[in-house]
């Protein structure tokens, strides 16, 4: 377990948003109190980039996986590159993948095909997924109890559906991806969902370079900004704020065992 220091378990920093200072941020992070950060593929070539950036940076860990936008030409190769580098030491997950119905640019049955394909890897792997999953909450539920996720583990990243479906993933024993969204102005459902949530299920992500938290919205998000989101989580649950980070880095530490 480390020391009370935010882990931002999902970003993506291979982003062109950061080609011009990338390093410079990822080296700011350790004074401005964030420990660890998982960069999350969504495409072949971030899984690429992933690993690569696993390799410069200490605090980088790294998560593969091909985003439901982006599974369009997935080849069985792709999994072989997928799992063969999921053995790596620094790659904590398979992720991010799942479904995305609301911009529906691959066809979903290949969409569903590719979830439940890479369910298995994660699985052959020994490794937890992490789910994106955006207007398809049911159609995400019945392909994880297809593949019986149950028994693979992970988290619903951004997690924006209603807290009856959350209750589902709940019993599945899955964690919530808690980021900016929580202090939208408009983020009402997913300030209930923390509420009704145990705090053992949460665990801290930014997204970014997207999502970034008031009073940053719209600008491009980092994961400095994770003050604010556990800020926002402390003032719902009634706790410290420096309760929220060692609870949540303590839950991140627990689902990706390789942090440790
Ligand atoms: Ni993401």
């Amino acid at each position: 377990m480390k020391d009370a220091m935010i882990i931002d378990t999902h970003a993506h920093y291979d982003d062109e948003a950061f080609d011009e200072d990338r390093t410079e941020i990822l080296e700011g992070m350790k004074e401005q109190g964030v420990g660890t950060i998982i960069n999350a593929a969504a495409s072949m070539d971030g899984c690429r980039r992933t690993l690569e950036l696993t390799g410069k940076f200490p605090f980088v860990f790294g998560m593969l996986g091909v985003h439901p936008d982006d599974v369009g030409n997935l080849t069985e190769a792709d999994m072989d590159f997928i799992k063969k580098n999921a053995a790596e030491k620094k790659i904590v997950a398979i992720g991010e993948i799942g479904l995305d119905y609301h911009w529906d640019i691959a066809d979903r049955k290949i969409q569903k095909h590719w979830f439940i394909r890479q369910m298995e890897v994660a699985r052959e792997a020994g490794l937890p997924i992490c789910v994106h999953s955006r207007d398809a909450a049911e159609d995400t539920l019945m392909a994880m109890k297809e593949a019986h996720a149950e028994n693979i583990g992970g988290v619903i990243h951004c997690y924006s559906y209603s807290r009856e479906f959350a209750r589902e993933f709940l019993d599945m024993g899955f964690y919530f991806g808690i980021g900016g969204v929580v202090t939208f102005k408009n983020g009402r459902k997913c300030k209930e969902t923390v509420e009704m949530l145990p705090m053992d299920k949460i665990i801290l992500e930014t997204d970014a370079p997207y999502l970034a938290p008031e009073p940053f919205r719209g600008r491009r998000n980092n994961s400095a900004y994770l003050s604010y989101v556990a800020e926002k989580i402390a003032e719902i649950k009634g706790i410290s704020k420096q309760e929220v980070i060692e609870k949540t880095s303590h839950n991140a530490c627990t689902l990706y065992k390789k942090l440790v």
